[in-house]
């Protein structure tokens, strides 16, 4: 029952055994990925494998398998699962070494893929939207790397944690970067903007195609450093990730966005990305589809 993948295998999570001289335990050396699956339709498959290439690629990480083999490897993980809709997590880590900073050369990289139901946020959620606090962006100048290395992440989420809110958003040098787990979007007098793709934020996949959609839709959109104080000053503040998809923020630091509620622009852009989603579960799984 819903079992999960090892170097080339299905089998129950409970036997699925790692080295604990994995350089992945020892010092977080891999990168990962993770595909939200609709009705067993992974959703951008296509470009989370090119992301994950690109990762393994700064990262100097062999990719040990070909694309039809990441798409086969995944179609058979998804098709053991007993539910439907999923988040299918794979990461690969350099592989098994005697601990030294430095790498040997010919490691045998360890793949694991696992499988769990999706948790998008509940339409109630998304109706009402959610809440965020902010903090300073401390992580490493290479955030562009999908690294497994997340405690940086890990330490900025919690702050949102504990106090109930949905994420942290993050500044750099009083500059917006993302999220803790999340890129981010305001919305200025109907114009959606967001910071342009450097080494300080991740390249989202919800984010491409927000931006996408944006264009196909006629909607006015703009790249460009967005000042703390804008961020604060703004009409409407969005999250977005594969997990979230797309999440209105009402309430920052304590203070309310715009009126307190999801606006106009979120509306028309969540109906616009869950059309695209029933878009793309209509075609299956072996098309690529654009919005
Ligand atoms: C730091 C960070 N930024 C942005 C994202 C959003 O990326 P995607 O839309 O590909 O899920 C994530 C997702 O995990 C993330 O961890």
């Amino acid at each position: 029952m819903n079992p999960v993948f090892l170097n080339g295998k299905l089998l129950p999570a409970e036997q699925a055994q790692v080295s604990a001289l994995d350089r992945g335990f020892i010092f977080g050396d891999g990168i990962y990925e993770l595909v939200p699956v609709y009705s067993r339709v992974p959703f951008r498959l296509d470009e989370h494998l090119t992301r994950l290439e690109r990762s393994l690629g700064e990262a100097k990480i062999r990719n040990p398998y070909s694309r039809a083999q990441w798409r086969s490897h995944i179609y058979q993980l998804i098709d053991a699962q007993s539910f439907d809709d999923q988040g299918v997590y794979f990461q690969v880590t350099r592989g098994v070494a005697k601990r030294d900073h430095a790498f040997p050369k010919g490691l045998e990289p360890t793949v694991f893929m696992m499988s769990n139901p999706l948790t998008n946020p509940p339409p109630a959620q998304v109706e009402k939207g959610g809440s965020a606090v902010s903090a300073v962006d401390n992580r490493w100048l290479r955030c562009d790397i999908k690294s497994i290395s997340l405690i940086g992440n890990c330490l900025l989420r919690q702050l949102s944690a504990e106090v109930g809110a949905a994420e942290t958003i993050l500044f750099r040098d009083a500059r917006l970067t993302e999220a803790s787990a999340s890129n981010v979007f305001i919305v200025k007098r109907g114009v959606i903007q967001s910071p342009p793709k450097t080494n300080l934020i991740l390249p989202g996949i919800t984010y491409d195609v927000v931006v996408e959609l944006a264009q196909a839709n006629g909607l006015a959109l703009e790249f460009r450093d967005i000042a703390e104080a804008e961020l604060r000053a703004a009409d409407e503040i969005w999250v977005t990730s594969s997990s979230k998809e797309i999440l209105a923020i009402v309430e920052l630091d304590g203070k309310r966005v715009g009126d307190g509620r999801p606006g106009p622009a979120f509306r028309r852009m969540h109906q616009l990305y869950q059309e695209f989603k029933q878009k793309v579960m209509r075609a299956g799984k072996r098309e690529a589809v654009s919005v």
